[in-house]
């Protein structure tokens, strides 16, 4: 495998010198498109928030400056995104507001009913079996929680396409797939907001 495409498929599952050099990559790189999604949530004031595939923990720091009443769960498969999570949120874990652990959306090691708020930022593209892992979601939410996906990909754009060729098990999605599935999963009151400009998408659903 090429070097651009060794590295490309580190935001798959991030391992190595190559996986660190991308998660700091992406705490910067997807910052921008975070907070546009971000800026999307209705919820007031929840207590307790999921992360899920949180990489290098930017996201969750956010989303703790965002809710300062709030304590934040991010949660990543690959052992390299925890530890780099874990060193960006030092502060807030020890603090009691943060926990980062290690964990597969497809069977969260999670207890029923327990987030207001599960986010999950430029990941579902890697999530294996779709509507299995948001019942996952689902089922980890409290009745009535909110479930947010924030996407640079509409599954439309021309560049996605490229590096979805270039990404072992990468999987692109269009707002109508990504409703489709979640409507599956039984979450309810679905709905998609594109950028104006950007293919960016944020898909907020109700449990
Ligand atoms: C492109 S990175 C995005 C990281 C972060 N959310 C951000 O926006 O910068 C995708 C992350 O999702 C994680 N991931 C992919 N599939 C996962 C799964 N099935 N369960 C948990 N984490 C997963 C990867 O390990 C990686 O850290």
């Amino acid at each position: 495998m090429g070097l651009f495409k060794n590295y490309i498929n580190q935001t798959r599952k991030p391992e190595g010198f190559l996986g660190k050099m991308m998660i700091k990559g992406m705490n910067s790189g997807h910052a921008k498109m975070a907070d546009w999604g971000m800026s999307y949530l209705k919820v007031t004031n929840p207590k307790e928030i999921l992360d899920i595939g949180c990489g290098g923990g930017r996201n969750a720091a956010e989303l703790l400056k965002r809710y300062p009443d709030s304590k934040v769960t991010a949660i990543d498969y690959s052992p390299l995104s925890v530890e780099q999570a874990t060193a960006y949120n030092k502060e807030a874990i020890s603090a009691g507001r943060c926990i980062v652990q290690q964990g597969d959306v497809s069977s969260l090691p999670l207890d029923d009913g327990i987030y207001d708020l599960a986010t999950a930022f430029e990941t579902i593209y890697f999530w294996q079996g779709l509507e299995k892992c948001f019942s996952e979601v689902f089922r980890v939410l409290k009745p009535s929680g909110c479930f947010m996906i924030v996407n640079e990909s509409d599954g439309l754009d021309e560049n996605s396409k490229k590096y979805e060729k270039m990404i072992d098990g990468m999987k692109l999605y269009t707002a109508e797939d990504i409703e489709k599935a979640l409507k599956s999963a039984d979450f309810s009151a679905v709905n998609t907001d594109h950028h104006e400009s950007k293919p960016w998408i944020t898909v907020l659903a109700r449990k």
